[in-house]
C-alpha cells in the first residue's frame, strides 16, 4: 500500500501514523471505505463486524497492501463482544486514538405504527446504545494517551424524518445528541466527538432504497447534486475528523448528502 503519510505539512495535517482506531461494521460499505483510508495515512485499524471471516479477510488486504490492521468480531449488541473488541485491541495495539461508531440496524421499512416493540428496542440498541456503552469503554484508554477522536456515523434521517425510515430516523436524532452530550462532556479530556450525517449513499444497507427507480428518484431528484453518493465520498469526512485538520471542532454533526438538508 502506498501510504499518503508524507512530509509536506499539508499532508501530515491528515496523518494518523501510530494512531490507533476500532471501526464497527467496517467489512462492508461506508466502514470499509473508512479503514482503507485509515490505513493509507499510517492507522493502525481494527476492523469489526459480526463476522469474523469478513473482518479477517478485510484485514488481511490491508496488510498485503502495506497497511497494518486487525480483524476483531463484535455484534454491536453484545455487551461482552463490546469489552473483548476494546480489551483485545489494547492486547494488539496498545491503546485507543480513534473509534468510529459506524456499524448499525434498520430491521424495518414502512410506516412507524408498524414498527413494534422488538424492532423498536433493536434499533435503539445498535444505533444508540452501543455507540454509547462502546465510547465509554474507549474513553478511559483515550484520557490516558491525552485525548482522542470519537466519530458517530449518524444520518440525514436524525435531521429529517423519511418515509419508511420513521424509528430509524428517532435512533439517528438521538446518537445526534449524544455526540453533543459527549463532546461537552469529554472536551476537558482532549477528546473531540463528533458525528457524520451521510445522504444516500450506495451499499448493501441502503439497497431497499436505490433498487427501485420510483423511490431513488424520490430520494435524488430534487437534491442540488442529483445522485445518490458513493462511499469514498464519505471517508475523506471521516479522515478528517479523525485527524489533527479537524482540532478545533467538537459536538458538530457534518453532512455529506448532495445537498439534502437544505
Ligand atoms: N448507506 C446509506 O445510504 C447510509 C446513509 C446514512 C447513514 N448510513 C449509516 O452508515 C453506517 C454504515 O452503513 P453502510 O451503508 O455502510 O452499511 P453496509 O454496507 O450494509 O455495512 C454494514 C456493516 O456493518 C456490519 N454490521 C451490521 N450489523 C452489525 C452489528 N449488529 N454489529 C456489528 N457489525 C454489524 C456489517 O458486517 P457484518 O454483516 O459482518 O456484521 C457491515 O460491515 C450505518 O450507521 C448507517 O446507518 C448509511
Amino acid at each position: 500500500m502506498q501510504t499518503e503519510s508524507a512530509s509536506s505539512p499539508e499532508k501530515q495535517l491528515f496523518d494518523l501514523t501510530n494512531k490507533v482506531a476500532i471501526i464497527t461494521g467496517a467489512s462492508k460499505g461506508i466502514g470499509e471505505d473508512i479503514a482503507r483510508l485509515y490505513a493509507r495515512f499510517g492507522a493502525k485499524v481494527v476492523v469489526s463486524s459480526r463476522k469474523q471471516d469478513a473482518c479477517d479477510a478485510l484485514a488481511s488486504d490491508i496488510r498485503a497492501q502495506g497497511g497494518d490492521a486487525t480483524g476483531i468480531a463484535a455484534h454491536v449488541g453484545d455487551m461482552e463482544q463490546l469489552k473483548q473488541l476494546v480489551d483485545k485491541t489494547i492486547e494488539v495495539y496498545g491503546g485507543i486514538d480513534i473509534l468510529v461508531n459506524n456499524a448499525a440496524s434498520n430491521p424495518v421499512f414502512g410506516p412507524a405504527l408498524d414498527c413494534d416493540g422488538g424492532a423498536f428496542d433493536k434499533i435503539m440498541q445498535a444505533n444508540v446504545k452501543a455507540p454509547f456503552e462502546l465510547s465509554k469503554l474507549v474513553y478511559p484508554s483515550m484520557k490516558a494517551r491525552g485525548g482522542g477522536s470519537v466519530i458517530m456515523m449518524s444520518s440525514i434521517a436524525g435531521h429529517t424524518p423519511d418515509p419508511g425510515l420513521g424509528i430509524y430516523s428517532v435512533s439517528k436524532a438521538s446518537l445526534n445528541m449524544l455526540t453533543k452530550v459527549l463532546a461537552k462532556e469529554w472536551g476537558p479530556d482532549g477528546i473531540r466527538v463528533n458525528a457524520i450525517c451521510p445522504g444516500l449513499i450506495k451499499t448493501k444497507f441502503s439497497q431497499a432504497l436505490w433498487q427501485n427507480d420510483q423511490i431513488l428518484s424520490h430520494f435524488t431528484d430534487r437534491l442540488p447534486i442529483a445522485r445518490m453518493g458513493t462511499t469514498d465520498e464519505v471517508s475523506p469526512l471521516a479522515l478528517f475528523l479523525a485527524s489533527s485538520a479537524s482540532s478545533y471542532c467538537t459536538g458538530s454533526l457534518f453532512y455529506v448528502d448532495g445537498g439534502t438538508v437544505i
